[in-house]
């Protein structure tokens, strides 16, 4: 496919009945990187991204808020807005589809394929998924009619529904998708894809009458159009379609539409096929890039796994987060995200490789040359072999940058990085200013400054403040994402007078793990994580557990037991007779907090003697493995004595 200089990238856009997470984050900062690398090749980029606000999903959040669903969506797309800056994300657009624009373009092409009868009206009787929107083929309903998406239980529906032709276009699609072999990347999602539409098309149904918050069918508004049909049309309304030409033909095809698997079908058979019905060619590329799980699960709210970005931001910081996200998996590949990765890359590739190289010569270049970085008079040919690893490594970065293979352009970001860590072992530039060995030591200063400047270019679209950093500190004006990679190659343009110059910060402190461990630690217990679940019981079955008799009972006497540290001798009311407990949570309570507490109490437990004193029952606490801090069970609702604990 011809290489034009304009680009265009776009992010899904998000729904807003969830906050953003690392997987939204993942995405967006891998478009960014692309933008920004493409802007370096010289390209202009336009980078969207944007919201999803319409359809029955939203419309259930915002119920059961007590808001309206308008109102529910302008809360939750802050939420999305306000990671941008904090991901250091480098987007020209940001689209609403709530936003007029958008209404006005859906409608526009609603209208406009119904004229030319490429949308007609039908009837639609079938399984579908609430959650995910969709109707699920017979063929494809999983165990027990759940959606195999998702796996929830489907629901059937029959309406009136208004159809687009996707059969009609089944053979373009694959004809465009046959000759374009890099349409949709990686090589796995392309062949799934034709064999999707190989198995036969169905016109889609595109709006639905069972719900309201959505974008009016022109001239029938008992439909509202159907939540994917409307969000697709995000990209052209953020390309000018029907408001502005000249970007349209700037920008169309030149689209590049980032995502995780989940959402490939949509982008890669509806979408082309409303496209060509509307006259437009195809976006050149869909990449689906891999889904981060948590430690082996799927996040979602209710397991309380979800990454939140803004969090490993403040703790890391952006750049750090950056790297890691697209340096630790391949990026069509699945990975599995853990902080203690993260904090390792970022002592090791970070902290040690990138940080200590520059330290290293700047330190050197202050240290022998006064900072003024040297002109080398000749080289050498260990010169000449770090210049060729540079040389190399550049070529193959370009390569995998545009092949979206960000891990393996860093690796060759690195390779650099570590051979130039490996040439200051070698030449030992120390001796050579000992030894006043000034031609080889300006040779060696001077290389290590190339290597410095191409790797800055290099980590820029991935880590900009980083980028910046590195190239200021070895006394380059401006900042590397600002330039263009034809005018910069090993040793050109040549360098006028340049000063190195050190900063206060280091560029990336090396994180103590032991420390680190310990703060993890007391972060997880703060969210209520469980850390170290300690030793496991034995299984045992029901016969077992209902041997114990748990009842509700109420602390009304708390007393000391003569020369016990850690006794309190409770008397407990439960409703039919009172007890005397002695428990050990004198460490934990004072007696104002326990007096009048309902808890649960094993009634049936035989008595011991504890300092003389007779216990006829014992208290349930609950406490975690390791740590201080106890805390007792207690009903949530009020409930009478004496009730029974199942
Ligand atoms: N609103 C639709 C997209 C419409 S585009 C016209 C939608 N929204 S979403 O909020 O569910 O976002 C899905 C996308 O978020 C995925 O395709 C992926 O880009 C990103 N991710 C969400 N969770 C993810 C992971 N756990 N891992 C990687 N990316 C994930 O679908």
């Amino acid at each position: 496919m011809a290489d034009t200089k304009n680009f265009y990238i776009t992010t899904p856009i998000y729904y807003v009945n969830d906050v953003p997470h690392i997987g939204h984050a993942y995405t967006t900062i891998g478009a960014d990187v692309m933008a920004r690398y493409k802007r370096m090749t010289g390209h202009e980029v336009h980078f969207l991204t944007g919201t999803d606000e319409h359809g029955q999903k939203i419309y259930e959040s915002a119920a059961a808020k007590g808001m309206t669903a308008q109102e529910l969506t302008d809360v939750m797309a802050e939420n999305f807005k306000k990671l941008l800056p904090v991901l250091n994300i480098s987007n020209t657009d940001f689209i609403r589809t709530t936003e007029k624009r958008h209404e006005k373009v859906v409608q526009s092409i609603f209208s406009k394929l119904v004229e030319q009868g490429d949308i007609y009206k039908d009837t639609y009787k079938g399984l579908y998924c609430v959650p995910c929107e969709t109707y699920v083929p017979e063929s494809s309903v999983g165990q027990g009619s759940t959606c195999p998406d998702c796996g929830r239980p489907l629901v059937e529906m029959e309406e009136e529904s208004y159809f687009f032709r996707t059969s009609k276009y089944a053979d373009q699609l694959l004809d465009y998708y046959e000759s374009n072999l890099k349409a949709i990347m990686p090589k796995s999602r392309y062949n799934e894809i034709i064999s999707f539409i190989k198995s036969g098309l169905r016109d889609q149904s595109v709006s639905r009458t069972s719900i309201s918050w959505g974008i009016p069918v022109p001239g029938d508004e008992r439909h509202v159009i159907y939540v994917w049909f409307d969000a697709l049309i995000n990209y052209l309304t953020a390309c000018g379609y029907e408001s502005d030409q000249s970007q349209m033909d700037k920008y169309w095809p030149q689209v590049h539409h980032l995502m995780a698997k989940d959402i490939i079908r949509f982008h890669c058979v509806i979408w082309p096929t409303m496209l060509m019905a509307l006259g437009l060619n195809p976006p050149v590329r869909v990449f689906s890039h891999g889904w981060w799980t948590m430690e082996g699960e799927k996040m979602s709210k209710s397991k309380g796994n979800v990454v939140d970005p803004f969090e490993m931001v403040n703790l890391y910081g952006a750049d750090a987060f950056r790297y890691f996200l697209l340096r630790q998996v391949p990026f069509g590949t699945d990975g599995d995200f853990s902080e203690s990765a993260m904090v390792q890359r970022i002592n090791s590739d970070l902290a040690n490789d990138l940080g200590n190289l520059l330290s290293r010569t700047v330190s050197m270049i202050i240290k022998y040359r006064e900072g003024v970085v040297p002109t080398p008079p000749s080289l050498a040919s260990i010169d000449l072999e770090l210049s060729e690893v540079a040389r190399t490594s550049c070529e193959l970065y370009l390569e995998k940058m545009d092949d979206f293979a960000f891990d393996e352009a860093l690796k060759a970001a690195w390779t650099v990085i570590s051979r130039a860590n490996k040439y200051i072992d070698e030449t030992m530039p120390w001796k050579l200013g000992n030894e006043g060995e000034k031609d080889r030591l300006d040779a060696v200063l001077w290389g290590l400054v190339e290597a410095l400047k191409l790797a800055s270019m290099m980590i820029s679209p991935f880590m900009p403040d980083t980028g910046h950093a590195v190239w200021s500190q070895i006394g380059f004006c401006g900042d590397p994402a600002n330039l263009k990679w034809e005018h910069y190659k090993w040793g050109e343009p040549t360098a006028g007078i340049m000063k190195v110059h050190r900063t206060k910060e280091v560029l990336f402190p090396r994180i103590d793990i032991e420390l680190w461990a310990e703060e993890k630690k007391a972060r997880d217990l703060s969210k209520g994580k469980v850390v170290d679940p300690g030793e496991h019981e034995p299984q045992i079955g029901i016969e077992d557990f209902s041997k114990i008799e748990l009842r509700v009972g109420q602390i009304v006497k708390v007393e000391e037991v003569p020369r016990a540290k850690r006794l309190y001798k409770l008397e407990v009311d439960l409703g039919y007779e009172r007890r005397t407990i002695v428990s050990s949570i004198k460490a934990d309570f004072t007696q104002e907090e326990l007096l009048g507490h309902k808890i649960v109490v094993v009634v049936n437990l035989k008595p011991v003697k504890m300092c003389g004193v007779q216990s006829d029952g014992m208290l349930l606490a609950a406490s975690m493995s390791g740590h201080e801090g106890l805390s007792l069970l207690a009903p949530v609702e009020d409930i009478p004595l004496g009730s029974r604990v199942h």
